[in-house]
């Protein structure tokens, strides 16, 4: 088998005193898609932070295709430059809650911004790609419009383009839905499941339980810092083998 896609290895993150993530392991292929689930602060978010050096881990060992964003030999941290770092975490693409578009730019501005800025395409380029992706999220009349003129879903939506833009091996999302009127989920859904159709490698931190079920490859269940249970779908969510899963699905369903 090729090697993962991503390699977390004795994850430790620490904020002052607060062990938020503790000892945790992970590992993704490539083309799979997985879900994180888990009840409120067990360390989702700042797991997939992590991935991104959104948030510095404190102890072990990150690898995106083999290249290391944090690395630990025998015990001590070692130091990696900031350059390799953002080469290495450039692989990765974040797609937030807030959608956190600009709020001065159109849908297409905001979605040719990095491809031109950082990674120096023509302006000619990047706008092709960007119409290849509005019409891909099904956009592609609200081309020149404002977010401000934007409903949450199509705010999403071209966030999720923005992200694709600059052609990332492995996408996040971080409750990409958690914002949105119940009516305007599903639009979101349905990009991210065909993201998942044509085999993009994805990690999901979702609320989303029916949706988990569907498109994930493995689900994961964390707890208190820990990955508690990685399991295919079928397995996490009808017969899991940790007792806390059962009482959290139950509260969710
Ligand atoms: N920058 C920070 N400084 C201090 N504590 C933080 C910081 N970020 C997160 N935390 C704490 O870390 C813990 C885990 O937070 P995290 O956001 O990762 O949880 P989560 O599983 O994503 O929760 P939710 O489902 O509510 O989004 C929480 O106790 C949170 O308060
Ligand atoms: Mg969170």
């Amino acid at each position: 088998m090729s090697n993962p896609m991503i390699k977390v290895e004795n994850l430790h993150k620490s904020f002052g005193d607060l062990k938020v993530l503790k000892d945790v392991n992970l590992e993704v292929e490539k083309g799979e898609t997985i879900s994180i689930i888990g009840p409120s602060g067990s360390g989702k978010s700042t797991l997939l932070r992590c991935l991104i050096y959104l948030e510095k881990a404190t102890e072990g060992n990150i690898l995106i295709e083999d290249q290391a964003i944090a690395l630990n030999v025998e015990g001590k941290q070692q130091h990696i430059a900031e350059p390799q770092i953002r080469k290495n975490c450039s692989k990765l693409g974040m797609v937030f809650q807030n959608f956190n578009l600009f709020p001065h730019k159109t849908a297409l501005e905001n979605i040719i911004e990095a491809p031109v800025i950082v990674a120096g395409k023509s302006k000619a380029e990047a706008v092709k790609h960007a119409e290849e992706l509005l019409a891909k999220v099904g956009l592609s009349d609200k081309r020149d419009e404002y977010p401000c003129y934007l409903s949450g879903g199509q705010k999403q939506r071209v966030a999720i383009a923005r992200a694709l833009a600059m052609e990332p091996d492995v996408m996040l999302f971080d409750e990409p839905t958690s914002a949105l009127d119940p009516e305007l989920i599903g639009e979101v859904l349905n990009v991210i499941k065909a993201l998942a159709q044509d085999k993009m490698t994805m990690i999901i931190v979702t609320h989303e339980m029916s949706f988990a079920r569907e498109v994930s490859d493995r689900v994961i269940f964390m707890d208190q810092g820990n990955i508690i249970e990685a399991a295919e779908p079928q397995k996490l969510f009808n017969n899991p083998d940790h007792p806390r899963i059962k009482t959290f699905l139950d509260k969710m369903l």
